[in-house]
């Protein structure tokens, strides 16, 4: 589905990511795990197109990404959040999942003045849609719909910016840090509504940065281990959590914090 080859990064004299090569396929969730400074959210940003990377190359479907800017990326199927929330904070819940959607319609500026019509039947036909989008991520979203996204509680933020992501009918589905912020009741109400999310969509792709170790436990295929922009390890989280290195980089060194 999705996949990189030799990534490398860097910014000046820094080496955010060196040789990294990855595949995601059809249906697979990928987690991405790797402490502070790994290089974990300089990934998405290389395959979302907000970064050029220095050297390597990135497919979706056959198709290479590099040099395509990255709204366009967002029209070819790939969608995301970030690890810091971007909501329009004034504008409802709906209106963020309708702005979610503007990828996939076909209006621009020469309908909007020339033929309101048709932009005016998007919108109606968008507003429609994102209701229902609304009601699979959750019901409770739902239930706010109307009211301003700034007065969300931080957990129902996050998840509309799942849900605003999703609106885009994207093929593959990318999350920085989803749980960031949440305590341990959110981020089980998280994984429900993840699991949800791919249970209504088969061949929705996912790739998950994640600090909580329940969540990477619980939910990836596969998981992804970077450290100093390297890839320590890739496989289930079953096989990586016994890796020396990656218990001495990651596992070892978090529970160090934590202890
Ligand atoms: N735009 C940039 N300019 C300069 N350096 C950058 C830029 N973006 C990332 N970096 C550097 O690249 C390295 C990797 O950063 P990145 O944000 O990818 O880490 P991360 O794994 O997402 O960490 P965190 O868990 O803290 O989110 C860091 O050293 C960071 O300072
Ligand atoms: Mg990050």
């Amino acid at each position: 589905m999705l996949s990189g080859e030799g990534l490398t990064m860097r910014f000046g004299g820094i080496v955010a990511m060196a040789e990294v090569s990855f595949e995601l396929r059809r249906g697979e969730i990928l987690g991405i795990i790797g402490p502070n400074g790994a290089g974990k959210s300089t990934l998405l940003n290389i395959v979302t197109g907000i970064y050029r990377p220095s050297s390597g190359e990135v497919w979706l479907e056959g198709e290479r990404l590099n040099g395509i800017p990255s709204h366009r990326i967002v029209s070819r199927g790939i969608a995301r959040t970030f690890q810091s929330s971007r909501l329009f904070t004034d504008l409802s819940v709906l209106d963020n999942v309708i702005i979610g959607r503007h990828s996939r319609t076909r209006s621009g500026v020469f309908d909007a003045i020339f033929r309101r019509g048709r932009a005016d039947r998007e919108l109606a036909e968008s507003a429609a849609i994102a209701e229902e989008l609304l009601k699979g991520v959750s019901r409770d979203l739902f239930d706010q719909r109307h009211r301003a996204a700034g007065e969300l509680p931080q957990a129902d933020r996050r998840r509309l910016e799942i849900a605003r992501a999703l609106a885009s009918e994207p093929k593959v589905l990318l999350l920085d840090e989803p749980s960031s912020g949440m305590d341990d009741a959110d981020t089980d109400a998280l994984m429900d509504d993840i699991r949800a999310i791919c249970a209504a969509r088969p061949e929705l792709s996912m790739m998950i940065i994640e600090h909580d170790m329940r969540l990477v436990a619980a939910l990836p295929h596969r998981v992804m281990v970077l450290d100093y922009g390297q890839k320590l390890a890739d496989g289930p989280y079953e096989e990586i959590r016994r890796i020396p290195r990656v218990q001495e980089a990651y596992l070892g060194r978090k529970a160090a914090q934590h202890a």
